[in-house]
């Protein structure tokens, strides 16, 4: 029990730290991808508010969000194009040498936060959000690893 609600923190603390980062000045396809993760995160935070009961669960909501996520995950790929590092961003040019591993990562994002969303609808207990919520979560910190530079 313990063990898990870590986890959920853990994940938590990752993205936290990732808006903690200051990138003003940024334009174009950077600023949209940002803020496209940004919205990303504060969805996950919603959902995470959840499961950890600090908010009262609603299977609509949390639906919803889950949604959201991989509707931005869909247009995930289409916003790297190829050598947009520079100035603020944290991409890391290693995207574009791997590129198919940079898409499925993106396609493996999707589809678990389209499977959590599936859980959140058929269910009254946030509770049960947390294998796909960790699954998720683990595929931000996993292209994070490899993709992002943190500066
Ligand atoms: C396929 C790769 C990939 C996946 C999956 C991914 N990210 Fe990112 N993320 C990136 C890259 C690359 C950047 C740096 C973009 C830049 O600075 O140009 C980034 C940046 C961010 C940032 C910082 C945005 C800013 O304002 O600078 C946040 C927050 C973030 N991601 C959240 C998430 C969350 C939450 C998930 C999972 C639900 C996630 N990301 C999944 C690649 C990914």
């Amino acid at each position: 029990m313990r063990r898990r609600t870590a986890l959920v923190a853990f994940i938590m603390l990752m993205l936290a730290t990732a808006v903690a980062l200051p990138h003003s000045g940024a334009t174009g396809v950077v600023k949209q991808r940002m803020d496209m993760m940004e919205a990303i995160a504060g969805r996950m935070k919603a959902v995470a508010a959840m499961i950890r009961g600090k908010r009262p669960f609603d299977a609509n909501d949390a639906s919803a969000a889950a949604e959201a996520i991989a509707g931005h995950t869909r247009k995930l790929p289409q916003m790297f194009p190829e050598g947009s590092v520079g100035g603020s961003s944290e991409a890391s040019a290693h995207i574009w040498v791997n590129w198919e591993q940079f898409v499925k990562l993106s396609r493996r994002m999707q589809m678990k936060a389209l499977s959590l969303a599936e859980t959140a609808a058929a269910t009254a207990d946030g509770e049960d959000l947390r294998p796909q919520f960790r699954e998720l979560g683990q595929t931000c910190i996993a292209c994070h690893e490899e993709f992002r530079e943190n500066r």
